[in-house]
């Protein structure tokens, strides 16, 4: 039987914080073995927001080598950078027109990043889940593992595939988010009731995957709290139940074990014990990524392998988009 088909992607957009660590990367790579995977940097949905051009290609190169430092297999799977591969605005096109612009104006990060980017509501911005939805389609995807903020784009990938098979026939797979518990939706460190963001304002409000020991442990001590003191994971200690989700997730541990390591403790000692435990975990993925950043033609190798890799699975999906859409193709 054939394997599962896996697809995920991060977008170059900024640091990359804890979030998208323990929401997405991290699981991709115990997805390796068992299914047929297809991990990509996100850079076309990157411009969405204004970026700056020679820092969009620095970081391109960082988060491959991030995703290969984490421990993703470029023989195992296909890694490569959505640009190299034009099928994914070729298919964003043709689902553009059996996309509705109601539906579009109406996605929660669409709304979200019209507020935060007043200035620069593009067409791109509104189009960026049609795109995704491109993304995972055309590789005739099942399952997609993301955080939960992108059950919704991931949803509209699935309404739109059904919506093309409808009209046109049989042509999509319909994928499924797969949002596993731990760790799907890390909170900032200053607002607990939000998400940790790589493009929030206020620096210690994210840890990212590249600050330093120090930085790190100093982060999760300003580390906002609830009142009361005891170690409680609750809907009414957002900040405490944040830390208790962190550490779990990077020890690998219950959130009812962690309880029981803290009873009797204080909300200082789970800041220092969180703030340690995730600065051992990263020390070991950062120099092996700044080891990879110095070995350019060895990450321009595997991104040409994945590229190729990615557009033969591409290639056959579009065309069959093409002909069932009516293009004529030659005799
Ligand atoms: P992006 O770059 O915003 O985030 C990458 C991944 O990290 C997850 N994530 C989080 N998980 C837990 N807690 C958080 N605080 C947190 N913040 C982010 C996100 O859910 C995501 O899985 N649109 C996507 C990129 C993309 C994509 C795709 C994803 C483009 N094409 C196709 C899947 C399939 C995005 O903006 O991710």
């Amino acid at each position: 039987m054939d394997k599962k088909v896996i697809y995920s992607a991060v977008q170059p957009s900024g640091n990359l914080t804890i979030g998208n660590y323990l929401g997405a990367i991290r699981n991709w790579v115990s997805m390796q073995d068992e299914y047929d995977c297809f991990y990509a940097v996100a850079d076309m949905h990157a411009i969405t927001v204004r970026q700056e051009p020679s820092e969009l290609r620095r970081r391109t190169l960082e988060l491959v080598a991030l995703y290969l430092a984490c421990g993703i297999d470029p023989e195992k799977c296909a890694l490569y950078v959505q640009s190299h591969v034009p099928q994914h605005a070729e298919l964003a096109w043709v689902l553009n027109t059996i996309a509705y612009v109601g539906e579009m104006s109406r996605m929660t990060q669409f709304k979200d990043k019209s507020q935060r980017h007043a200035e620069n509501i593009n067409m791109g911005l509104m189009d960026y889940p049609v795109l995704m939805a491109a993304d995972i389609l055309l590789y005739q995807t099942q399952l997609v593992p993301v955080g939960a903020d992108q059950k919704q784009h991931v949803e509209i990938a699935r309404d739109l595939a059904i919506r093309f098979n409808n009209r046109y026939g049989e042509t999509f797979t319909v994928p499924e988010p797969l949002i596993l518990k731990s760790g799907a939706k890390i909170c900032s460190l200053q607002d607990p009731t939000k998400k940790m963001s790589k493009s929030d304002e206020n620096p210690n409000a994210s840890v990212f995957l590249t600050d330093d020991r120090d930085t790190i442990v100093r982060k999760f001590k300003r580390a906002v709290t609830d009142s009361g003191s005891e170690v409680k994971f609750s809907e009414d200690k957002p900040g405490v139940s944040n830390l208790l989700s962190v550490y779990c997730a990077f020890r690998g541990i219950a959130i009812r074990d962690a309880e029981r390591e803290f009873c009797g403790k204080g909300y200082g000692d789970l800041k220092l014990a969180v703030g340690e435990t995730v600065a051992d975990a990263l020390a070991p993925v950062q120099e092996e990524q700044k080891r990879l950043l110095s070995d350019k033609k060895y990450l321009s190798e595997v991104l040409k392998a994945g590229a190729e890799k990615a557009y033969r699975a591409a290639r056959r999906t579009l065309s069959k988009v093409y002909r069932k859409v009516g293009f004529y193709q030659g005799e």
